[in-house]
């Protein structure tokens, strides 16, 4: 394929209800800035754009929970979430959210357009109601047990265990996730994309794409092969981009209160930040040709998650709408697992990123993250393995070399690039590497292989530490000068390649070298392709020696890997408890339980039965009359702790003889860890008043 005039960049919107944690970036966010960082080394024209994905039923949820208007969370949210970014390092050209007026404009056109096609259907049916709250239960709002796999909290929309796609009507005891009420049915009137219409032009277009990842295009197939359906693209609900009432489909129908449905809006949200980025750069219509022409290249970094919006339903609005561009690919990532456990956000099974940026620096992160890509497998981070990779790799083989190199050459050669003589067969395989190590990487980026790529880069860093070794300079600095000068200056060409191979990866620590090099400008201006291993003047003074990875003691990592064992062992607690829970009785008529006659009384005598260990023969008065009970409360009570508490008995259960003496009546108790304790009245009751 002839390379492309553009390229356009994006990656998934986080939605704004919450920070940002490490499994979103592996899944979306690592490899779009790596491809783009090196898309612009390479000199393409290249526009990267993101935001904050900030309607849909998460945001309400999370309004709601907090007791705030869903504006509020967005706007707590969307700036936390940029600020990470900025300080991971992530080079968007444009970060928008989906709540501005230009995403508002662009998604009700982009309707207009469908409708004015008259492609969408309007459908009238029941849909799930909350009685108590008033609203209608789509997606989030409805939880229930999965009809696939049983599970007790599936979504409306999904089951996260099973991970079964559904719609509302299709759980089993649907409850409200706002207020637990049991749904009702209402009728209400929505469109739907009939994306059984365009299923036939999408599979000639996938068909087109078998170097799509297998994992991929393995759910695109099975989508296929399931038939592709109608999906609703309104919703009923208070927040989001309002339901244009102005288009041939809508026009006087009766559009207030409702919405575009999140995943209609959130993927135009890339062409909104698109136009707005242009907007920002005072050419309003600098976008349209990243969007619009056949010759530019399209590539959305999402997480397996959202491979069928991206690949079925996006692909099949932007072919119907007809003016843009499809995806040329969508290297979806697996999911990435913390420490051998999924991550939670309600649990806070998590590590936030924000929280980490407190604490350490970005590039190890990074490092880390590429090195375990989920690429084509589920991966795991673990604090362990990201202080053995920044010990043993960033600081032993890249801080090394780098270190070891500026110290020599300040030490013997007053800061400047020693000239290089005649070359042996060590050094010219550096420079060969040094220059191949440029294709090599870019081949693994150019194949969204960004683990492997992210390898590579590493391989010219551990080739040079050895050759700093084989060299032994500072023997040569002393029986063969010429030779010593030619390593050193070998050496520091090799930094200078590093310096702008390591960008995508390791941005940071590409500026900090770039500057100790004491070069002008930043790397990222520097061009991948100019890397010949005769970039640095003899001559040429270096900047400062400035260590770049400082060693990760273990004391730090344990305290880390310790607060998620310790989160760790509090969900397993709560999840054995469920388990071991009671299951609960069917469900009795208000009619059978008032045939239980439960009184309170006051205990007026406790006393031990002989030989009977656990149990006490207790005289209550009832008010009416006094009634002696037998109750297995020894083992949990003393006599005189009893003697003056206003009990709840059952005072119509038929007498029964334990152990010989008559019992006329039971007391109520809760039985927790192995101990009884007895159910009281709060404050002064009478005795004999019936309990209801
Ligand atoms: O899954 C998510 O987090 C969504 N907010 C992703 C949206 S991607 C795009 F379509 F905007
Ligand atoms: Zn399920």
């Amino acid at each position: 394929m002839s390379e492309p005039k553009r390229y356009t960049i994006t990656s998934a919107l986080p939605y704004a209800n919450g920070p940002l944690h490490l499994g979103h970036l592996a899944g979306a966010y690592l490899p779009g800035d790596i491809y783009a960082r090196y898309c612009r080394l390479k000199g393409r024209d290249t526009l990267y754009v993101c935001g904050s994905d900030e309607h849909g039923v998460a945001i309400l949820i999370r309004a709601l929970k907090d007791g705030v208007t869903p504006r509020d969370i967005v706007d707590r949210y969307h700036p936390l979430i940029e600020e990470s970014f900025r300080k991971l390092g992530m080079s968007f050209d444009y970060y928008g959210r989906t709540s501005s007026d230009v995403h508002k404009n662009t998604s009700q056109d982009f309707f207009r357009t469908i409708a004015g096609k008259h492609f969408f259907e309007e459908k009238t049916e029941e849909q799930l109601f909350d009685p108590e709250a008033g609203i209608f239960l789509a997606d989030r709002f409805v939880m229930g047990t999965c009809p696939i796999c049983g599970y007790e909290d599936a979504y409306g929309d999904q089951c996260e265990k099973c991970g079964s796609s559904l719609s509302p009507r299709d759980l089993k005891n649907p409850r409200s996730a706002i207020s637990n009420a049991i749904p009702i049915l209402k009728e209400t009137t929505h469109w739907y994309f009939p994306l059984d219409k365009v299923q036939k032009d999408l599979e000639e277009w996938i068909a087109s794409h078998p170097e799509w990842r297998t994992h991929v295009l393995g759910q695109i197939n099975s989508w296929f092969n399931a038939g592709l359906r109608a999906r609703s693209i309104t919703r009923d609900l208070p927040w989001g981009v309002p339901v244009p009432g102005d288009t041939p489909q809508t026009e006087g129908k009766e559009v207030d209160g409702k919405v575009l449905y999140v995943w209609f809006d959130a993927p135009i949200g890339y062409i909104s930040a698109s136009k707005e980025w242009a907007i920002a750069k005072g050419d309003p219509d600098a976008w349209e040709p990243y969007w619009k022409d056949e010759e530019s290249r399209l590539v959305h970094f999402i997480g397996k998650d959202n491979i069928v919006f991206h690949c079925l339903i996006f692909p099949g609005m932007l072919m119907t709408h007809g003016e843009f561009v499809l995806p040329y690919n969508v290297p979806a990532n697996e999911f990435l697992n913390l420490e051998g456990n999924k991550f939670s956000t309600s649990r806070n099974y998590a590590v936030w990123l924000h929280d980490y940026l407190e604490r350490f620096d970005p590039d190890p992160l990074r490092y880390t993250l590429t090195s375990n890509m989920p690429e084509t497998r589920d991966a795991d981070f673990s604090w362990s393995d990201f202080q053995a990779r920044h010990n043993n790799e960033l600081a032993d083989i890249l801080g090394n070399f780098v270190n070891r190199t500026f110290t020599f050459v300040h030490k013997y050669y007053e800061g400047k690039v020693p000239p290089a003589g005649p070359t042996d067969a060590l050094d010219r395989e550096l420079v060969d590497l040094i220059r191949a190590t440029g294709e090599r990487v870019g081949e693994a980026v150019d194949a969204f292989q960004f683990k492997e790529s992210q390898k590579r880069f590493l391989e010219l860093a551990r080739f040079a530490n050895k050759y700093f070794n084989d060299k032994e300079p500072w023997k040569s600095r002393k029986d063969n000068p010429e030779g010593c000068a030619t390593t050193l200056h070998f050496c520091l060409q090799t930094i200078y390649a590093l310096a702008i191979y390591m960008n995508p990866f390791l941005p940071f620590s590409s500026a900090k070298v770039w500057e100790m090099l004491n070069l002008k400008g930043k790397p990222e201006g520097a061009g991948w392709d100019g890397i010949t291993g005769a970039n640095l003047a003899v001559g040429h003074q270096l900047g400062e020696a400035e260590i770049l990875f400082r060693k990760i003691e273990d004391e730090v990592i344990q305290v880390e890997s310790e607060n998620l064992a310790k989160i760790q062992a509090g969900m397993a607690a709560a999840k054995a408890e469920k388990e071991n829970a009671e299951p609960p009785l069917p469900q009795i008529s208000f009619e059978d339980f008032k045939k239980a006659d439960l009184r309170t009384a006051v205990v007026i005598a406790a006393e031990r039965i002989p030989k009977a260990k656990k149990l006490f023969l207790l005289k209550v008065d009832l008010g009416a009359e006094q009634r002696q009970i037998v109750s297995g409360l020894a083992g949990s009570y003393e006599p005189e702790d009893l003697v003056g508490k206003t009990v709840v008995v059952v005072a119509n259960l038929k007498p029964a003889v334990i152990r010989g003496v008559e019992s006329r009546g039971m007391l109520l108790a809760v039985e927790d860890n192995g101990r009884l304790i007895i159910v009281t009245a709060d404050g002064d009751v009478a005795p004999g008043r019936p309990v209801a």
